[in-house]
């Protein structure tokens, strides 16, 4: 097991100084405290006092970036969200640390009950999780950890394990999860696709009755200012929605909010295309997964694109339609290769536009609309700037070629997450920190901008061709 010392002070090899004073190399220093003081022994908690379990799209984000640090510890944080999955193939969205109080954090196990109410779907016996799922971010996290040390990996036959893993988790979402039928997953809570309090999810909760307050103890609120965190309503209504869940013993189809969501599905394609690279290095071949992708980014664009305001929407599965909100989730899909290029130029111009205003008047792109009625720069994911959305949208900047956009989002994110204490999220306009600090992705995404070769699109294009070579093959 590495010491403190040896994973703060190993040599930043690729090391891009992002300003002249070159402050990368205390930049990595101080990121890669916070994901020292985070690790459990087996993953890294999202944050000490807020989140004290590990979280399923957290850790991928935090492999990320724990694979510039220690690829081992990275795959570890995988393997260990991995062995909480179910038998029906779903990836809990917390994994819970039997060492930890039951008040630290609410919902706790004894809300969730997985072994009991979660029997029939497989839960494990011997790990306490929740039972519903968060955003698909762990193949592209696998692939991007393998790339870090393929040596390692293949020593450790790290894919090898957990590639059926992956594989069943996919068919989760894609077979149980189709509830609107048009072939993408829906999300059946708001915690499901991440951004909890997000105005899309206004309307679609706005049909559950609340559980009364008395009826729960909210733990956030002892580690989080009231006003950066979702309201007391918000927490009725998450919480009826769960506790319904679990009385239906976690069957999918039944509940009264399930909505398609383009951030969820985008990941879920990106992540396809990563478990097609996956099957490849395996000595399969790829070939069907990218065109499962393929599939998926037509349905995606059916289902989900509104020509007319130049992003994507969630759709109200239960309401039918698409939600006429603005939220960042609707710009996530550029992170996706084979958009056609009136697609992506559209979002590009939509996130530079007056609702987003990237590389404008923002510091860093919000989570919602900036002339949204529901805006609010201090509330969770109505309005503040988080980092894990700017590494996707910096991503998907660069595999479109705007170099120069992906370069100042890729300085903002890192003169931030810096400035700011690794704030979980910060206020779009002055980058004031929201929300906890020592943030593990803010801290982990960071370190990933830093290190990663910003090069690495040239190989994405090369790939590209032959994505877009199958899509024109299957349509031939
Ligand atoms: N984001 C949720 C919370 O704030 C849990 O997933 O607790």
């Amino acid at each position: 097991m590495e010491r403190t010392a040896q994973l703060v002070a190993r040599p930043a090899q690729r090391t891009i100084a992002y300003d002249p004073a070159d402050r990368s190399s205390s930049m990595h220093t101080r990121a890669a405290r916070v994901l020292e003081s985070n690790w459990t022994g087996a993953s890294t908690v999202p944050s000490r006092g807020l989140y004290p379990h590990q979280w399923s799209w957290d850790s991928a984000f935090i492999a990320i970036g724990l694979r510039h640090l220690s690829p081992l510890r990275a795959q570890t944080e995988l393997e260990t969200l991995l062995t909480a999955q179910w038998g029906d193939g779903r990836v809990p969205h917390i994994v819970f640390n039997p060492s930890v109080p039951l008040d630290a954090y609410f919902p706790s196990p004894d809300f969730w009950r997985s072994s009991t109410a979660g029997r029939a779907a497989g839960a494990p016996r011997t790990v306490q999780t929740s039972g519903i799922v968060q955003p698909p971010v762990h193949a592209l996290a696998a692939w991007l950890v393998h790339r870090a040390d393929p040596g390692l990996s293949r020593g450790r036959g790290f894919l090898a394990r957990i590639y059926p893993r992956l594989a069943a988790w996919h068919r989760y979402l894609l077979h149980r999860r189709d509830l609107g039928g048009g072939g993408l997953a829906s999300v059946v809570h708001p915690w499901e696709q991440g951004m909890d309090n997000s105005p899309c999810w206004d309307a679609p909760l706005a049909r559950v009755l609340p559980a009364p307050a008395r009826s729960f103890r909210r733990a956030d609120l002892d580690h989080g200012a009231p006003e950066d965190r979702p309201t007391d309503l918000d927490y009725g209504r998450y919480v009826r929605l769960a506790t319904d869940y679990r009385d239906a013993g976690y069957a999918d189809g039944k509940g009264a909010f399930a909505v398609e969501d383009p951030a969820f599905n985008a990941l879920l394609i990106a992540s396809e295309h990563a478990l097609a690279r996956i099957a490849c290095e395996l000595g399969a071949t790829g070939t069907a997964r990218h065109a499962r992708a393929e599939r998926l980014t037509t349905a995606l664009l059916d289902r989900l694109w509104d020509p007319e305001r130049g992003m994507f929407f969630c759709r109200d599965v239960r309401g039918g339609g698409l939600i006429p909100e603005r939220g960042v989730s609707g710009l996530i899909p550029l992170l996706l290769p084979t958009l056609p290029r009136e697609i992506t130029a559209a979002l590009v111009r939509t996130a530079r536009g007056p609702h987003f205003s990237l590389d404008d008047t923002t510091r860093l792109v919000p989570s919602y609309d900036l002339l949204g009625e529901a805006f609010d720069p201090q509330r969770y994911w109505r309005g503040p700037a988080w980092f894990n959305t700017a590494w996707l949208l910096e991503r998907g900047l660069r595999t479109h070629g705007e170099r120069d956009l992906a370069d100042g989002l890729r300085s903002s994110v890192l003169e931030l997450a810096e400035s700011s204490g690794f704030a979980e999220y910060v206020d779009p306009y002055t980058g004031a920190a929201c929300g906890t600090t020592d943030f593990s992705w803010t801290a982990a995404l960071a370190l990933d901008l830093l290190h990663d070769e910003p090069a690495q699109d040239t190989h994405d294009i090369g790939e590209t061709k032959q994505i877009k070579d199958i899509k024109g093959g299957d349509r031939g």
